[in-house]
């Protein structure tokens, strides 16, 4: 067995010449990937009771393998572990640490595997639990979402598309939309779990093992579906990467929209919702600012959740099989990504909290811009035996009429409208209120008041 002095390198039998200070100083990730000790950890010792339960290793070398890594996972919880450069990452930090504790049998460890699955293991056990992290994340600010919207079945505003007026809507409606992104959000994430739920550890370096593995006995006990089926693959593969950082990036899409939209309505043009003093930053010179820092921090830092995925893919093209090192940067792109999308959601979650519409406002501005116009249109329709075609046309006459006018279009006088459409009765008058307008939006999906009510049930029993 190869000699491993701690203050050696453990190729240093081969590599005699000591190695350029500078590229062990860079190509260590080490400080990055610490993070993965947990993982590392379990993943050695399923490894070693597989070896063992295959008669690979003896009892006793199992149990001191054990004993040893159950003590370098109390020492660094603790903080009481050095982390070596030297060794370049967490897999040789925890290894070198075995020898210092438990001697040379430590060097049994590293039987029927290689770091190239032992990396791909512990950074799948990582992401999965990253998984479910973030999703409970996003059921906290689905939760707070719907309270928004409980509150505000009622408010009207209006709808836009190309940010002009378009039809009035509940503000409730508005925010349930998002209830339904961050549910696919959700989706998404657990959708990535089919790949990551196949057991990397036991290709070795690329070409499986001439050992009697077992690898079914550490997919169970590592908890994932099934082991992978091809080493060559198993090693150069970080599709479940990519995977995640596309997932991170939908995700920072949904909350940068919905960020900028709210910076749209605190805008002092729109006043349709008032942030409180909890959320909201001054300004260096002028004294009257309240200006919504956080959330253009939000939208700003979907751009580095995008360059993150960027960054992946770009690396992984035209990459041959199988491992290379290009592909250890994975892991602080990951964290990067992981970091950053859990602290918008917890600051975005934190502005739910922190909002109030300018109800009137909206209201007013919902009653702007003809946005009714529609509703007559489809009375026409219902009552003129009218196609719809024709309706929109003697709907644009109306509209022209009203906008020459300077009046609203429930501010036209019925005489004015029969000029349009001469034998209309009185009771038109009710389709241009807004109210009767967002509730005449049955059909499954729309924004009347009932559909919300419903929805916002169906919502908190999902819970
Ligand atoms: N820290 C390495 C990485 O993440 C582990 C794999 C190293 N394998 C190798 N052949 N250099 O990529």
């Amino acid at each position: 067995m190869a000699k491993n002095k701690n203050n050696q390198a453990i190729w240093s039998s081969r590599i005699q010449n000591k190695g350029s200070a500078l590229f062990q100083k860079i190509g260590s990730s080490i400080n990055i990937d610490k993070r993965l000790y947990k993982e590392d950890i379990k993943s050695s010792i399923v490894h070693v009771e597989m070896l063992f339960k295959q008669k690979i290793i003896s009892f006793k070398i199992k149990n001191k393998i054990i004993y040893g890594l159950q003590k370098i996972q109390r020492e660094i919880s603790k903080n009481k572990f050095e982390f070596n450069n030297k060794y370049e990452d967490i897999h040789m930090n925890i290894e070198k640490e075995l020898f210092k504790i438990i001697g040379e049998e430590a060097g049994y460890i590293h039987t029927a595997r290689s770091r190239n699955d032992q990396v791909i293991t512990d950074f799948k056990i990582w992401i999965k639990s990253a998984t479910n992290e973030i999703n409970t994340n996003l059921d906290k600010v689905i939760k707070s979402t719907l309270k928004v919207a409980e509150k505000n079945i009622e408010t009207i505003m209006p709808g836009f598309t190309h940010l002009k007026n378009a039809q009035p809507i509940s503000l409730a409606h508005y925010f349930m939309a998002y209830i339904e992104m961050f549910n696919r959000d959700k989706r998404r994430f657990i959708n990535n779990l089919k790949s990551l739920n196949e057991n990397p550890l036991g290709v070795a370096a690329l070409a499986g093992t001439s050992f009697n593995i077992d690898r079914n006995f550490t997919t169970k006990k590592l908890n994932f579906n099934s082991p992978t089926n091809n080493s060559v693959d198993t090693v150069s593969d970080r599709d479940f990467v990519l995977d995640f950082l596309y997932s991170v990036s939908v995700c920072s899409i949904h909350i940068s929209r919905i960020a900028e939209e709210l910076i749209i309505w605190n805008s002092d043009g729109f006043n349709l919702i008032q942030l409180s003093d909890k959320v909201v930053t001054g300004s260096s010179i002028m004294p009257q600012k309240k200006n919504p820092d956080i959330l253009e921090y939000l939208r700003g830092k979907t751009g580095s959740m995008f360059g993150n995925l960027f960054a992946m893919l770009t690396i992984l093209k035209g990459l041959p099989l199988s491992y290379f090192k290009d592909m250890q940067d994975d892991k602080e792109i990951v964290f990067k990504s992981h970091d950053t999308l859990i602290n918008c959601l917890r600051i975005f979650d934190e502005i739910l909290k922190n909002i109030s519409p300018n109800k009137k406002k909206m209201y007013e501005l919902a009653d702007t811009g003809f946005t009714t116009a529609t509703d007559f249109a489809d009375y026409l329709v219902k009552n003129h035996s009218m196609s719809f075609r024709k309706a929109y046309q003697k709907t644009a006459e109306l509209v022209n009429l009203a906008e020459k006018k300077k009046m609203k279009l429930r501010e036209l006088k019925i005489e004015e409208i029969r000029k349009i459409i001469p034998k209309v009765t009185n009771d038109v008058l009710k389709v241009f209120d807004l109210k009767n307008s967002i509730n005449s939006k049955k059909s499954y999906g729309g924004t009347s008041f009932e559909n919300i009510k419903r929805m916002i049930m169906k919502y908190k029993k999902d819970k």
